[in-house]
């Protein structure tokens, strides 16, 4: 029979597989910074972790938040999203940015944007296979500031 999926809001129980999430997203960091991050996301309004939780495992989770521009309209963005390399194509991914859709919706906002590594194929044929159309392509720019 098949393990349901169960999305759920992020706790700090889940730390420790967000972490290991985090890194297969290609981001190496430590389960205190993920931990202490969580912490300060979870009293914060305008901001969503979600886990996606299979047979008890954590099979996923998606990051998502308010982004109120002054000259644009205000969007919910993707601040991450990655499943588990032993549980992709069974849906979750979708069923995780149905969850931050209805979110979106409860919060007024009648978008949901996101911006992908070029480098990123899968995940691009996932966005417009659940409904995501590619507007356009950017340059992110950096400064790194003296301490
Ligand atoms: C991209 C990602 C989140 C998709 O999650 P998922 O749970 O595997 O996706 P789903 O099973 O919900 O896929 C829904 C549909 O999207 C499409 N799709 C998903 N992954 C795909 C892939 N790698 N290639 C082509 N189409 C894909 C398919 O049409 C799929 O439906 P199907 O399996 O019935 O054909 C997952 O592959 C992942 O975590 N990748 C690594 C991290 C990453 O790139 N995150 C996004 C950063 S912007």
């Amino acid at each position: 029979m098949q393990k349901q999926t169960v999305v759920r809001e992020a706790v700090l129980e889940d730390c420790s597989s967000l972490t290991e999430l985090a890194w297969q997203l290609g981001h190496q960091a430590k389960g205190e910074q993920i931990k202490t991050r969580l912490l300060d996301l979870l009293r914060r309004d305008g901001h969503k972790v979600l886990v996606a939780e299979v047979g008890g495992k954590v099979a996923g989770w998606v990051h998502a938040f308010i982004n109120r521009p002054l000259h644009k309209d205000t969007t919910v963005e993707i601040a991450g999203l990655v499943i588990d390399q032993s549980y992709r194509r069974m849906g979750i991914g979708r069923k995780l940015l149905d969850a931050v859709e209805e979110w979106a919706k409860n919060q007024g906002c009648d978008q949901v944007t996101l911006a992908s590594n070029i480098t990123r194929e899968g995940a691009h044929q996932f966005y417009q296979a659940v409904g995501y159309q590619r507007t356009k392509t950017q340059y992110i720019f950096r400064k790194e500031l003296p301490k």
